[in-house]
């Protein structure tokens, strides 16, 4: 038994994170895509605010990325990564190892953020068995994170609207308080002064928990809640205070490595060494899916077994390592390279801070953070509706500005590509300041 054929009708697509039924009553379709631009299938152009979804970090349609996937498909279009290697994984492991913190050079493939963060828990507790202390077996989240939507990252992950709904967690996932605080942060510019006191909560933690917890994963800016920048000082006294008491640190850089905090890394930008970092998205400029965990050298070696045939880690996916995301991804690096992308990430920064600062006074607007080549604008709920006045502010900015604009809750996140020039930085804003004016 088959359905009959739906003849290319709207109602058989499922989209995440989306109100479907509204919107596919008046669905927004994305059909072409070049530079800092989308075009929807009537030619319209769209500013995109935000790089796809935090990760097309040299803008669309990148001819080396599409020529390096073209000819890799001719060349080996897949081979297996258990138990075998090809030459692209290899060579795109040292690229990123290159652009790591010092003593961090082990790097694990898999095909997503969510994949990233829940491999990284598991090196976690596998670590800590492989060192006899199979006793550490917690991890800390903090509220307001977010790690992705599978079990590990969800638990670990401090949003509400993406836990009630699936019951019970993992067992043993506490959470740090979040670092945001409306009444002492609000409108501060880059990274708030006050805060870095939060991370002593962990201490809390440790008092409750003893030698138990194996990790903590944090966001060094936390994106997807709506661009939280670290407090001042905050990540160095998480990462003194997890030393302290032998955890491991993780930071999860699915957004913020490769260029979005004006380094290869928030743990380069912040001076702050993680035990693991995950990455994801900018890997490959968004072109095919692609994720992963670089680990501390000691962390590797903890793993090494006493017989050379043992497998030391049972942990992987089919895709890991792909060989045309593998190829995708060592093209886009070579363009950051060229192009000091990393770099530019800063100038981008300095475009949007001064922009997105004005929108201070315009209706509904109750606070306003940057951070790196990011920024948020926190808009007053509908009273009893919470979501509704960012719903429809994707609308507006979509119909009515010509701005694909990322929307969660009633905040208002903005990240454009790092090729974007100033131009478009104040097009962008100044078309969020006339999607507010117009916000019911
Ligand atoms: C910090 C962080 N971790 C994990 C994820 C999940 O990545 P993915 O959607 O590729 O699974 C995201 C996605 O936005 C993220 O921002």
């Amino acid at each position: 038994m088959t359905n009959a054929p739906l003849n290319n009708d709207i109602d058989a697509v499922w989209l995440p994170f989306t109100a479907n039924r509204q919107f596919k009553s008046d669905p927004r379709i994305i059909a072409r895509g070049q530079g800092m631009f989308y075009y929807d299938p009537q030619g319209r152009e769209l500013l995109d605010g935000l790089a796809g979804l935090w990760c097309s970090l040299a803008g669309h349609g990148q001819p080396r990325i599409t020529e390096a996937v073209s000819a890799q498909l001719k060349e080996l279009d897949f081979a297996p990564t258990f138990q075998f290697a090809h030459p692209k994984i290899i060579k795109l492991a040292s690229r990123i190892a290159a652009i790591a913190p010092a003593g961090m050079e082990r790097v694990f493939f898999c095909n997503s953020g969510s994949e990233a963060v829940d491999t990284s828990l598991k090196i976690a507790l596998a670590y800590w068995r492989a060192k006899g202390e199979a006793h550490r077996t917690r991890l800390i989240g903090r509220v307001r994170g977010y790690h992705g939507t599978n079990f590990g990252g969800m638990s670990v992950g401090g949003i509400v609207n993406n836990h009630k709904a699936y019951g019970q967690m993992l067992p043993g996932v506490d959470h740090l308080p979040t670092t945001y605080d409306r009444a002492r942060q609000a409108f501060s510019k880059g990274e708030p002064e006050y805060g870095a006191n939060l991370a002593d909560a962990l201490e809390d933690l440790v008092a409750l928990h003893g030698d138990t917890i194996a990790a903590v994963i944090v966001e060094p800016m936390a994106g997807s809640t709506g661009v939280l920048p670290p407090p001042q000082g905050y990540l160095k006294r998480l990462r003194e205070l997890c030393t302290k008491h032998g955890i491991l640190l993780i930071f999860d850089e699915v957004i913020t490595m490769f260029g979005r905090m004006g380094a290869p890394t928030a743990a380069e930008r912040y001076g702050v060494t993680p035990d693991m970092i995950t990455f994801a998205k900018g890997i490959t400029n968004g072109v095919i899916p692609m994720g992963g965990v670089i680990a501390a050298n000691a962390i590797y070696d903890a793993f090494a077994q006493k017989n050379d045939w043992q497998i030391e880690l049972f942990h992987g996916y089919t895709y890991s390592g792909h060989p045309v995301a593998a190829a995708a991804a060592l093209a886009t690096l070579d363009i950051y390279r060229d192009e000091g992308l990393f770099e530019r990430g800063r100038q981008v920064e300095a475009w949007l801070a001064d922009a997105v600062h004005t929108l201070k006074g315009a209706p509904f607007v109750v606070d306003i953070r940057n951070c790196g080549a990011a920024a948020a604008i926190d808009i007053e709920p509908a009273a009893g509706a919470p979501g509704k006045r960012g719903h429809e502010a994707i609308r507006r900015a979509f119909f009515d500005e010509d701005i694909v604009l990322r929307v969660g809750g009633d905040t208002i996140a903005l990240g454009p590509a790092l090729v974007a020039e100033q131009a478009h930085v104040e097009r962008l804003v100044d078309g969020v300041r006339r999607v507010l004016g117009r916000l019911s």
